[in-house]
């Protein structure tokens, strides 16, 4: 059972998907597949006709480096909001393609002011752009989308995301947020499988991009746009059969609907917390900031994370450590095709390893 922040546990026709026949990605059932595919991962971002999606191949990470590397003009300057390890990650990216960025950084784990990106964009009229992550996966906060894109609105600047661990179980919605960019995945909320990333933007924003110098190859958001929409053609090969998976996942998504998936993660989010704390560990991160897709939790005194981890590890669970700068702490996620019983299994063999170890009791 995947307890890691993606890839996750897939329904059994999303694995099942993978064994289409093997096929020319050329040929006109592929096309039909990358424009299904689009338009449903459109439909997700709670985009409408005025908006599109690119499939790309490659992990979450490949389609931000090229949203964040193609949207930018070149007079153009963009706002980093940063306050965790996938916040720095958007910093990196615009720092090795030499793109223009203001770096507003409020530390890992805190929650973002909205009085200094207010304060940020109003010092500074050469911001063109705000990007920012929606989960920071790192700690499991989630950041104020919606309040951003107001600012973003009233600024009159593009704003993009990374919603990458969120999309599909967190509100989100490219017209309500005011977004332009927004950046996604095949293996995390939307429940399909590693090896395909998308952005999703507003047709005029990549109409806009024309005029934006190129700076990828591979990944050039334009270049991707003309091929996808215009010529209805991938424009190199993709990663034929992990489609078919997700186009499988999306409608799982579509049926279920983000809203309801969102009330889902959070009711399992709960369950875990609750039985985390009946057990006295201590969650880092106040109630108000928690995403519904996964719980910071602070190590007991005593015990390490591999120990954890490799406990939990020969009873089935995967749980996931973070990066050193948040101390000495581990992760539970529940995205996924996760259930109750799983969630009360995974309880269950948290106590079996705790026992196991030569910890002081937790309560
Ligand atoms: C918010 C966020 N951004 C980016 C990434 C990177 O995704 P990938 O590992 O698929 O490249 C992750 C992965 O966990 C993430 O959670």
């Amino acid at each position: 059972v995947l307890l890691n922040p993606g890839p996750v546990n897939v329904h059994p026709s999303v694995r099942e998907a993978l064994a289409y026949p093997d096929v020319c990605h050329r040929e006109p059932e592929v096309a039909e597949l990358i424009a299904a595919v689009r338009d449903k991962a459109t439909r997700v971002c709670g985009g409408d006709e005025e908006f599109t999606s690119l499939i790309l191949a490659g992990s979450g990470t490949a389609a931000l480096e090229a949203a964040f590397a193609s949207i930018v003009p070149a007079d153009g300057k963009i706002l980093i909001l940063d306050n965790g390890h996938y916040g720095a990650r958007l910093h990196g990216i615009l720092t090795v393609h030499g793109i223009p960025c203001e770096h507003l950084e409020f530390g890992w784990g805190a929650p973002m002011d909205l009085d200094r990106i207010d304060a940020a964009l109003a010092a500074d009229p050469a911001i063109t752009h705000i990007g920012l992550v929606h989960h920071e996966t790192s700690s499991g906060l989630l950041n104020p989308l919606r309040a951003i894109g107001q600012l973003a609105a009233r600024y009159e600047r593009s704003l993009a995301v990374d919603a990458i661990s969120s999309l599909g179980s967190e509100p989100l919605d490219m017209r309500a947020d005011h977004l332009d960019w927004c950046v996604g995945t095949a293996n995390k909320s939307l429940e399909g499988l590693p090896g395909v990333s998308f952005v999703c933007a507003r047709r005029s924003a990549l109409d806009a991009l024309a005029d934006v110098p190129r700076r990828t190859y591979y990944l050039d958001v334009h270049s991707h746009y003309l091929s996808q929409d215009r010529d209805g053609a991938p424009l190199f090969t993709p990663a034929v059969q992990v489609l078919y998976a997700f186009d499988r996942a999306l409608d799982l998504t579509l049926e279920e609907t983000p809203a309801c998936r969102a009330s889902r993660y959070g009711a399992l989010a709960h369950r875990i917390r609750a039985g985390l704390e009946a057990r006295g560990f201590e969650l880092v991160l106040p109630e108000e900031q928690r995403a519904n897709e996964l719980t910071l939790v602070r190590l007991p005194d005593g015990v390490s994370y591999s120990q954890l981890h490799d406990g939990l590890r020969q009873d089935g669970f995967v749980v996931y450590a973070t990066q050193p700068e948040y101390g000495q702490v581990f992760r539970v996620a529940n995205m996924g095709q996760l259930t109750t019983d799983d969630v009360d299994n995974f309880l269950a063999a948290l106590d079996r390893t705790m026992a196991t170890l030569s910890a002081p009791a937790l309560t």
